[in-house]
């Protein structure tokens, strides 16, 4: 590696690095470029994909019991969003709310600026009167931060099986970034996408139509468009695997050839050898039981584990101690 080549973006290091590794490896965070975000929505209208209608039927059919806590205080309280994205499944909770006339505060983190602003048109329509304080921030460097501490009762929400996309390691640091950016009796509420049937899962990361795999291909694409790459798509596959011990789904590309994959950006040729992989995204699914350490590691008390019908996924709701 040359050593005067540090000056590139984030991106290009991220992908020199992971390329680089053996195994080679690129992180799932770039999956959402444009296009990738349009294939996630497409991803989550799919039958196979269970996940986010059924965290949708845990808020349809318990966002009140969800809420019991933090309304029950009868005081003004902030509500924080660590990846609020489109916020389609939290306006069951701002409905509830703002119908009830509670006064809270809305602070959506994410770290797409162009989300956000979409996000705040949208419930400006809908909430004319909801304050709305977005923060274009990480899920750790907001929990730093904390732009919304104002000695008020916050309730942090962490929806969507996003912690899953983390390893354990990683999860229990974001966990650790709770712990600090919370005070006594703040709640948090959790989403996780439990241990199930394998095949269940394995279908939700294999669809029928080949969406997912386009969303794992679309790496490689963003590769070639922005940092003037030849990877040839075709000759890779979309190869999920679900380890029922660790409940991790792990995500590869397989080389279906021996072949060099040049990056102009990075000056750099890589070499695969036939059927050499490509990790690119874990989607860790937990047990309660797991659950309930990851809230003990965090110093957080379990005040509900709201499952729907199936049992397929949990939003846990935490108290810090
Ligand atoms: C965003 N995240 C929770 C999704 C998941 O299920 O891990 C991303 C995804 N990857 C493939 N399909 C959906």
């Amino acid at each position: 590696m040359n050593a005067k080549n540090t000056d590139f973006g984030t991106f290009a290091q991220d992908v020199m690095l992971g390329l680089n590794s053996n195994p080679k490896t690129l992180p799932s965070k770039y999956f959402y470029d444009a296009k990738g975000d349009k294939l996630f929505q497409q991803i989550m209208a799919l039958p196979e994909y269970y996940l986010t209608r059924k965290e949708y039927e845990i808020l349809e059919g318990q966002h009140r019991q969800i809420l019991a806590e933090i309304v029950s205080l009868q005081k003004p309280f902030n509500l924080v969003e660590l990846g609020a994205g489109d916020g389609m499944k939290t306006k069951i909770l701002l409905r509830y709310l703002t119908d009830r006339k509670i006064e809270f505060t809305y602070y959506p983190v994410d770290f797409s600026g162009s989300v956000l602003v979409e996000l705040e048109e949208s419930l400006a329509e809908e909430f004319p009167t909801l304050e709305v304080h977005p923060i274009q921030d990480t899920y750790r460097d907001s929990l730093k931060k904390q732009v919304w501490e104002d000695g008020k009762p916050n309730l942090i929400l962490f929806m969507g099986a996003n912690l899953g996309n983390f390893g354990v390691e990683e999860a229990k640091n974001i966990i650790d970034h709770l712990r600090v950016g919370t005070k006594k009796g703040d709640l948090v509420l959790i989403g996780f996408d439990l241990k199930k049937d394998p095949q269940t899962i394995l279908n939700a990361y294999h669809d029928e139509q080949g969406v997912t795999r386009e969303f794992n291909l679309n790496l490689l694409d963003r590769i070639n468009r922005e940092l003037d790459a030849d990877f040839d798509r075709d000759s890779f596959v979309h190869w999920p695997i679900y380890n029922p011990v660790s409940g991790e789904c792990r995500s590869y590309l397989v080389s279906q050839k021996a072949q060099t994959v040049t990056i102009g950006a990075l000056n750099q040729t890589f070499y695969f050898e036939a059927f050499e992989s490509i990790f690119t995204e874990i989607s860790k699914k937990y047990s309660l039981s797991e659950i309930s350490h990851l809230a003990a590691l965090g110093g957080f008390e379990v005040m509900g584990n709201f499952v729907d019908s199936e049992g397929y996924f949990a939003d846990v709701l935490w108290v810090k101690k």
